[in-house]
C-alpha cells in the first residue's frame, strides 16, 4: 500500500554530490525547513529546538570556519582529502544548523526535578526528530542533504560569527543543495533481526 510519508521517507538519503540549484526559492526552502522543525515534537512540548538556516555565502563562511578548526588539528598531509570533504558540503546551496537551546533543558529539570536525568536526552530525541524531519522534507521537494557533525569544533565561531545565545548548543549540520550524481543503492538488514510482532 502506498503511503506519502513513507515515499518520503524512501526518497530521503545522504547526498553528498550538491549543487546550488535549488528547485525551490531560497524564502520557499527556508519556510520547508522552518515547518519541519516547528512540527517536530518535544518532550512536554518544550520546543527546545533551534535552527540557523544558511544560504549562499553565509553557508560558505560556515564551511570556512570548520576548514578552519580542521586545519589546526589534522595532519597537515591528510588536510587535503579533509578540505576536499568540506568542499563538498560547500558546493551545496545552503546549511541548517540544528541547536538545542539548553535553558529550555535546565528550565525543564527545575519544574520536574522527577525526569531531571532524563530531559538532556529527550532534547537530543527531539534534535534527531527534527533532523530527520528537515531531511525528508527537503528529499520530498527534491532537495539533496547530509548529515554532518562538526561540534563542538565549530560551536564557539559559529556562535560569534552569526550572534547566536549562549545557550543554544550545536549539535548536527546539514548540507543541502541540488542532487547533482545518483545515490547508490541502500542495504536493510532482515527485518526478522530488527522486528517482533505479536497478536
Ligand atoms: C545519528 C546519525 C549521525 C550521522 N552522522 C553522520 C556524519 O557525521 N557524517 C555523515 O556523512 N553522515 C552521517 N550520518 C548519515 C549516515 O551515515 C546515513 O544516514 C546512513 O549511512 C544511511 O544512508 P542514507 O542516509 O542514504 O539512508 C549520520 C546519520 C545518523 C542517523
Amino acid at each position: 500500500m502506498s503511503n506519502p510519508f513513507i515515499e518520503a521517507s524512501r526518497r530521503r538519503r545522504t547526498q553528498y554530490a550538491l549543487g546550488r540549484r535549488l528547485p525551490l526559492s531560497q524564502d520557499e526552502t527556508a519556510a520547508l525547513i522552518q515547518d519541519a522543525v516547528r512540527l517536530a515534537p518535544s518532550s512536554f512540548n518544550s520546543q527546545s529546538s533551534r535552527a540557523v538556516i544558511l544560504f549562499g555565502a553565509q553557508s560558505l563562511r560556515f564551511w570556512e570556519i570548520v576548514k578552519d578548526a580542521l586545519r589546526a588539528i589534522v595532519p597537515a598531509e591528510s588536510f587535503a582529502n579533509t578540505e576536499r570533504k568540506i568542499d563538498g558540503f560547500a558546493a551545496g546551496a545552503g546549511t541548517v544548523l540544528f541547536y538545542e537551546d539548553q535553558d529550555v533543558v535546565k528550565g525543564l529539570q527545575a519544574q520536574f526535578p522527577l525526569y531531571a536525568d532524563n530531559f538532556p536526552v529527550w532534547s537530543e530525541h527531539a534534535s534527531a526528530i527534527a533532523q530527520f524531519s528537515v531531511w525528508t522534507a527537503l528529499a520530498n521537494a527534491g532537495i539533496g542533504a547530509s548529515l554532518q557533525h562538526y561540534n563542538p569544533l565549530a560551536d564557539a565561531a559559529a556562535a560569534a560569527e552569526w550572534s547566536l545565545p549562549a545557550s543554544w548548543k550545536l549539535r548536527a549540520q546539514m548540507p543541502f543543495g541540488s542532487n547533482e550524481a545518483p545515490i547508490g543503492d541502500k542495504t536493510f538488514i532482515d527485518d526478522a533481526e530488527r522486528f517482533r510482532v505479536f497478536g
